[in-house]
């Protein structure tokens, strides 16, 4: 394992997860919401904002989705893959779409233009992340922990070459 330091605690992630859920389930709760996130980063935000939401009243069927994205050095346009898409029927519901952070944006995009295709009535973007100085889609959390500059963190879902998945921080690799 490199060395890391910390960025977000385990008590400021708790916090913050039980704030966006009692903001979610206040916001859209009364729309028959299907939960859809992304794997894999997604799963441990997930899980704990799942049980959040169902603590303030919301209890939403869940689903999951898998989309590569590669990117080049060069940080261009990369390629983008649909590895699964999703199985529930989500035709006229409202879709809440999950992930562990969104950087250029080309991912959740992606996703949500899948998601209309599949005929959703409006889905709802939520990470639990957001790196908004490096933006290049078009697209903007509705709900999101924390907005962080432009560094690499691991941690709390996201990893380092499928690492680090299990920190229950939010940490950055020291060189
Ligand atoms: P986007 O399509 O550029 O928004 O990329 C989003 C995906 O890139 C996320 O789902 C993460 O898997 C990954 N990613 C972006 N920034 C980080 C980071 O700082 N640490 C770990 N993974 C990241
Ligand atoms: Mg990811």
């Amino acid at each position: 394992m490199r060395a890391y330091k910390l960025l977000i605690s385990e008590e400021k992630i708790a916090s913050k997860v039980d704030d966006l859920a009692r903001r979610i389930a206040s916001g859209m709760g009364g729309s028959t919401t299907i939960l859809v996130g992304l794997l894999t980063g997604s799963v441990v935000f997930l899980s704990d904002l799942m049980r959040r939401l169902n603590h303030h009243g919301m209890s939403p069927q869940i689903d999951f989705m898998i989309i590569s994205s590669y990117k080049d050095s060069t940080d261009s346009p990369g390629e983008i893959e649909i590895v699964q898409n999703v199985r529930i029927d989500v035709k006229g519901k409202t879709v809440l779409l999950v992930d562990d952070i969104i950087d250029t944006g080309r991912t959740m995009s992606a996703a949500r233009r899948l998601l209309y295709e599949k005929g959703a009535s409006s889905v709802v973007i939520c990470a639990f992340l957001d790196k908004p100085s490096r933006r290049k889609a078009d697209i903007k959390p509705d709900y999101y922990g924390f907005a962080i500059d432009d560094q690499f963190v691991v941690g709390y879902g996201l990893d380092a070459d499928n690492r680090y998945r299990g920190l229950p921080f939010i940490a950055t690799l020291e060189e």
